[in-house]
């Protein structure tokens, strides 16, 4: 594992659940949802709208067509829908968003981009 330090502060969870920030050239959204912190890549990957979401229970919400995925995992768990009735039927569009481990130290946020997974609490 190579944890590197954020210039994040775990205080960025006392106003809202989700934050986007970006770190080493990548968009990253990080999240905490019941005292776990999450990290996973912040690009969709249906069409690659920016995950400026809400994080709604442990899944992240693309505000552009719907889809969910799990923070855990990253895997796509609810298919977009480009039209309510319409949902994207493009197997190739339903792949998982990364995930990376992450830890607090000292009140900030570290993060491994090498690794994948979730760890930290909050
Ligand atoms: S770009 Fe995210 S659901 Fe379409």
């Amino acid at each position: 594992m190579a944890y590197r330090p954020m210039s994040v502060s775990t205080k960025v969870f006392e106003r809202r659940n989700a934050v986007n920030t970006w770190f080493a050239g990548r968009p990253v959204l990080l999240a905490q949802v019941d005292g776990q912190i999450y990290a996973l890549d912040a690009v969709c990957s249906h069409v690659g709208c920016a995950l400026l979401t809400e994080v709604e229970g442990g899944v992240a919400v693309c505000p552009l067509h719907g889809a969910r995925f799990d923070l855990h995992t990253g895997a796509m768990v609810s298919e977009p829908r480009v039209r309510p009735e319409a949902p994207c039927a493009q197997e190739e569009n339903h792949v998982p968003l990364r995930t990376y481990p992450v830890r607090v130290h000292e009140g900030f946020l570290e993060i491994d981009m090498e690794g994948s997974g979730t760890v930290a609490h909050g």
